[in-house]
């Protein structure tokens, strides 16, 4: 009788996603949806060949060690920082990720959350809500506008350009950018983009937006000194991740009104958030929801799931996931 490869699924999902692992694999599911404490992760793993997570578990050597079977590991997420890709390297263990399926819902949401920083929307919603409107007045939550202002972006990769089209296509918005390398002068023609100096980024943009991956490198690319470098007008927006920005210096900035207002859908430990963060009013949060449309969603489930069948060796596309963060340890490697 074969052995069938066994996988723990680390979160709640989709049925017809348990449904097609089933079809491949015995799956252990964690049906209270909770985090499992790193201990019970580790437990859990053992004797795996293989796991469906999302960016809330660590996989790192210590996991890994722990684990001798595991040979793929899934993330329901465009984000790996929560992957230690030197020990999967190390330990010839594959790790997926969902790029491209959610690049134009996370582009709405940055800019629908710039849009609310820029105009207050939040603030003046709680405001309404709390009975305190008694009169229209001229300047009564007047903010600053996004049509034809200076779209900056910090990061510009598939949801940087998605950003990039929304701002230069729907907004009259010149685009200037910083990013490891350079894009193609054909694509910064389409979207009227310039590349800048990071200083000159943080100078010359009326509405900053920041999706970079978070690496040690990426680690508070937006700390104090660089929120010193932005117009008291600027908004700034964080759909990347928490750690890129110091929170508590943005909390000090926002304060001081060294810039107008922030968008954050991403924070530093979250789901904590920074308290100061939580006191002030012009700043717009939400619970990490960028990717979160239903048909976005499942279809990022969906995407690790093909991941996880295939890079078992399962399935019609067997030994070939679509989206692999390091192929090189598929190929045999030399004696
Ligand atoms: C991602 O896909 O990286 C989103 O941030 C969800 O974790």
């Amino acid at each position: 009788m074969t052995i069938r490869p066994s996988v723990l699924v680390t979160r709640a999902v989709f049925d017809d996603v348990l449904e097609r692992l089933r079809a491949h694999f015995d799956v252990e599911t964690n049906d209270r949806d909770e985090v499992y404490p790193r201990a019970e992760l580790i437990a859990r793993l053992a004797g795996k060949d293989g796991a469906l997570t999302t960016g809330s578990e660590r996989i790192d050597e210590e996991v890994l060690a722990a684990s001798p079977r595991l040979r793929v590991v899934s993330n329901i997420a465009v984000g790996y920082n929560n992957f230690d890709m030197a020990a999967f390297d190390k330990r010839g263990v594959l790790g997926t990720n969902t790029p491209d399926v959610l690049t134009e819902t996370t582009a709405d949401f940055g800019f629908a959350l710039m849009m609310s920083a820029a105009r207050r929307m939040a603030e003046s919603e709680h405001f309404l809500r709390r009975g305190e409107w008694t009169k229209w007045s001229l300047t009564m939550f007047a903010g600053t506008d996004v049509h034809g202002a200076t779209l900056g972006i910090l990061g510009m990769g598939r949801i940087g350009q998605a950003i990039a089209r929304r701002g230069a296509l729907g907004f009259g918005m010149p685009v200037i950018y910083h990013n490891r390398s350079r894009l193609d002068p054909s694509i910064e023609k389409a979207l009227n983009a310039r590349y800048v100096s990071k200083t000159e980024l943080l100078q010359q943009a009326d509405h900053l937006v920041l999706v970079v991956p978070y690496s040690p490198a990426s680690h508070h690319a937006i700390g104090a000194p660089e929120l010193g470098l932005m117009k008291p007008s600027a908004t700034l927006t964080n759909i990347a991740r928490g750690g890129v920005v110091d929170d508590a210096a943005l909390a000090r900035a926002l304060a001081a009104g060294q810039l107008a207002a922030a968008g954050l859908d991403v924070f530093e430990g979250e789901p904590s958030v920074n308290p100061a963060l939580l006191g002030l009013p012009n700043v717009v949060l939400t619970p990490h929801i960028a990717s979160a449309t239903l048909a976005t969603r499942r279809a990022m489930a969906h995407l690790a799931c093909d991941n996880l069948i295939a890079g078992l060796g399962c399935g019609p596309h067997a030994g070939q996931p679509p989206t692999p963060i390091n192929p090189r340890v598929l190929s045999p490697r030399p004696d």
